[in-house]
């Protein structure tokens, strides 16, 4: 499609198609061609805003969220993945539910400050708001429709009950400083608080555990790039950026027409639906000399898999920091990984999330 039909219009599913990588990079770049307002959660988060309400809400989170506050984690990073691998035992484990899902829940939910009883309500919730109808049939939209209402509810009057007790007993934790962090003397609504805590679990769980997973994916498809990262764990990090761009947690990002406009050769009108398939355009061989190849050392690596312009990722430090520790902490444990299963692998069912079910090794 990225040759034959790089910018297509799809009637079944009524939204434009972009896959060549210069085309994906403009769509993502100019934020007040394509707007980010669209869908049922239109304004309810920064996913879903526009400036000026976009910036002036990542400026004040990007106060708590800072790339220093976030390498101060590591260290409990790393002691959560060593305890995590302490708990496995024998010579089997599905890195999908006993690594790679409960490593970002823990942090998130540390991050913000939620108590510990409330983690597998965490992994249940970030679930439903990333799972994708089954069929295209209008049943199967409403009733997952009805499934991330009944999550947003439940999330609300959690994240609400939270707030009211640090807004009385301040914690070292994001929930506390987010309800203080203030520009000229503006400071976050309770429902912009609550749109981001919930964003985070939304944007934040299942991506890591993705980009966890397919890491071990490459290592145990390609053992000779196991070897090579035993003999330089120095590479780690460009391997983790490998990763991304080969199989990206996130594959695709939807946008809307704010007026009419050209893709490549066709016109778009305003109001159209736009979906960019990062995963397409990390592929593209105009932008990387052999994509099809994993290459550890590839470099530089423009891949698109964090976004790119105003929306470009607020978790990618921590998601970056998360995949590198997670991955050294199994490569200093485990000389060998293969995986230990000839049935096919199950993916995740959805049409923005590239992972699969379960990775047993
Ligand atoms: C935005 C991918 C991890 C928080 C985005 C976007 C992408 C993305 C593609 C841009 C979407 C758009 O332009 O519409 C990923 C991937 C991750 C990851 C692949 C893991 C490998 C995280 C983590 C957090 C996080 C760990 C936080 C804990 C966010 C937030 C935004 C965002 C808050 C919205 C930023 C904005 O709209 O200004 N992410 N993400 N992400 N991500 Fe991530």
């Amino acid at each position: 499609l990225r040759k034959e039909a790089p910018v297509r219009y799809d009637r079944t599913r009524n939204c434009w198609d972009v896959f060549a990588y210069g085309d994906v990079h403009r769509v993502l770049k100019d934020s007040r061609t394509f707007s980010s307002v669209r869908g049922a959660a239109a304004g309810q988060n920064l996913l879903f805003m526009d400036p000026p309400k976009h910036t002036q809400l990542r400026d004040l989170v990007n106060k708590a969220f800072t790339p220093k506050a976030i390498q101060e984690l590591a260290p409990r990073i790393q002691s959560i993945a060593e305890q995590l691998l302490d708990q496995v035992t024998g010579e089997e484990m599905d890195i999908v539910s006993d690594f790679a899902t409960p490593l970002p829940v823990i942090v998130i939910s540390e991050l913000l400050g939620a108590p510990k009883e409330d983690r597998a309500h965490f992994k249940r919730w970030s679930d439903i708001l990333v799972e994708s109808a089954e069929d295209v049939s209008d049943e199967a939209f409403q009733k997952i429709t009805e499934k991330r209402m009944g999550a947003m509810q439940e999330l609300t009057l959690y994240f609400k009950s939270i707030l009211e007790l640090r807004a009385k007993q301040p914690q070292d934790d994001l929930i506390s400083a987010l309800l203080k962090a203030e520009i000229n003397g503006e400071k976050l609504t309770e429902r912009d608080l609550i749109g981001f805590c919930i964003l985070l679990l939304a944007a934040g769980n299942e991506t890591t555990t993705n980009l966890i997973t397919n890491g071990v994916r490459i290592v145990t498809e390609q053992p000779s790039i196991h070897s090579e990262l035993n003999l330089s764990p120095e590479t780690i990090p460009s391997f983790i950026e490998e990763v991304l761009r080969y199989y990206p947690p996130i594959v695709a990002i939807g946008r809307i027409a704010t007026e009419n406009t050209e893709i490549g050769s066709q016109t778009v009108q305003a109001g159209d639906q736009i979906i960019i398939w990062v995963g397409a355009a990390n592929w593209d061989e105009s932008k990387f000399t052999d994509p099809d190849k994993f290459d550890l050392h590839r470099k530089p690596n423009p891949h698109l898999s964090f976004g790119f312009g105003i929306h470009f990722c607020l978790g990618a430090p921590l998601a970056r920091l998360e995949g590198k520790i997670a991955l050294q902490a199994l490569l200093d444990r485990y000389n060998e990984i293969k995986l230990q299963t000839d049935q096919p692998l199950i993916p995740i069912p959805s049409s923005f999330v590239f992972g699969v079910k379960n990775y047993p090794i």
